[in-house]
């Protein structure tokens, strides 16, 4: 990407400011390497919502979409917001509405005591599905309405089936269709007929019950898997459990179509932790790997890698928080990273 980029931070609540607090270095880092990078800071979240009522103001939000290239996120969710309406109005309303349909979210077992032979990628659909916020509460049932559209079905899997033929490895979609007859149906006719445009793919659907027990007991017989928003929110947290916890988990959500300026979004797959928050544990691995996939998107393909290495090199000289059965802080966690970049 040509030109001055524009990034907006936005670490949200919970470990989600610490976290981001350890991987913000990171832009002055991409500075000195020469990159022409300004930096955005919003202080949205729910101290923000609280003291001032308001969430993502259409202001805001203009700004973001306009004059952006991306953002990096921290994670929201706060118990004084028991419905989370400021989380919805915050980070789902920037995932729909920036029309962030693809959400990639690697597992990278870096650590010796996980089995660094598997190697699996979930596409989830970011933007649709039960998460589309249509429902109603009603004397006697409740009702989630769950809405997917041909578009961004087609958006998310021309995206996994381009990924597994770079990468040559095989796709399995996941699916109830055999329930989900209307929504799921649309899953799998899309899902085949891509198939039938790309041959030389590995592809192939599968019940998601029945993957869920495949998986765990064989992982490596998993490389790409594609799902909608709901099963692909449940099986990006257990793939992050191969590469040994929340804490570990990158992702990354972009617009394939680019209908505006900012078309990308990293975030940990990690929530705000308020069991962990303000204790200065968590484990910051996730926010790290994500900025790696936000320069990457970017087309900083070195820093990207550089960033990631520096993270495997710390975990392999031993560098673990307590979720990794380690003593390091998040700040000693995020200095042992951000030394072996030099900084
Ligand atoms: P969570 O991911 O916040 O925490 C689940 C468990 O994993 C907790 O025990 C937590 O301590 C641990 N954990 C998570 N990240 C960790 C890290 N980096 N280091 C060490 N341990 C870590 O999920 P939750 O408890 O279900 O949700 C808490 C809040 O976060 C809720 O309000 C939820 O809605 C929100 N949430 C937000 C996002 C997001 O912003 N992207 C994602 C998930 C959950
Ligand atoms: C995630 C989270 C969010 C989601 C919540 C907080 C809305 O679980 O990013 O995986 O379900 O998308
Ligand atoms: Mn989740």
């Amino acid at each position: 990407m040509a030109g001055g980029i524009r990034i907006a931070l936005i670490p949200g609540d919970g470990i989600g400011r610490e976290v981001m607090a350890e991987a913000r270095p990171c832009l002055d880092w991409v500075r000195s390497r020469g990159r022409h990078l300004e930096t955005l800071d919003l202080p949205l979240g729910a101290d923000h919502c609280l003291a001032t009522g308001e969430t993502l103001s259409e202001a805001t939000f203009a700004t973001l979409r306009d004059t952006c290239d991306g953002l990096l996120f921290g994670a929201v969710g706060d118990p004084r917001i028991p419905d989370g309406h400021h989380a919805e109005a915050i980070l789902l309303r920037l995932r729909q509405s920036l029309e962030l349909t693809v959400n990639f979210r690697p597992c990278l077992p870096l650590l010796a005591e996980q089995d660094g032979g598997i190697n699996l990628e979930v596409f989830r659909e970011n933007t649709e599905g039960p998460y589309c916020l249509q429902g109603s509460t009603e004397p006697g049932r409740a009702v989630d309405l769950a809405v997917h559209t041909e578009s961004a079905v087609r958006r998310l899997l021309e995206a996994a089936f381009q990924r597994a033929a770079e990468r040559r490895r095989p796709l399995v979609l996941a699916h109830k269709a055999n329930v989900l007859k209307h929504g799921h149906g649309l899953w799998v006719r899309i899902f085949e007929d891509l198939h039938r445009a790309m041959p030389e793919v590995e592809a192939r659907t599968m019940h998601a019950d029945a993957l869920l027990c495949a998986l765990v007991q064989a992982p490596r017989s998993f490389s790409l898997i594609a799902a909608d928003n709901y099963l692909g929110d449940l099986i990006s947290d257990l793939s992050a459990a191969f590469a040994g916890g929340m804490g570990m988990a990158p992702s990354l959500s972009w617009a394939p179509h680019r209908p505006y300026r900012c078309a990308a979004l990293a975030e940990p797959v990690h929530g705000s932790a308020p069991d962990i928050a303000g204790q200065g544990v968590a484990n910051p691995v996730g926010m790290f790997l994500s900025t790696a996939l936000l320069f990457r998107h970017l087309g900083w393909e070195a820093e990207a890698a550089d960033l990631e290495d520096a993270v495997a090199r710390a975990l392999a000289a031993g560098a673990r928080t307590q979720d990794l059965g380690g003593t390091l802080s998040t700040k000693e966690m995020g200095q042992a990273i951000r030394s072996r970049l030099g900084t």
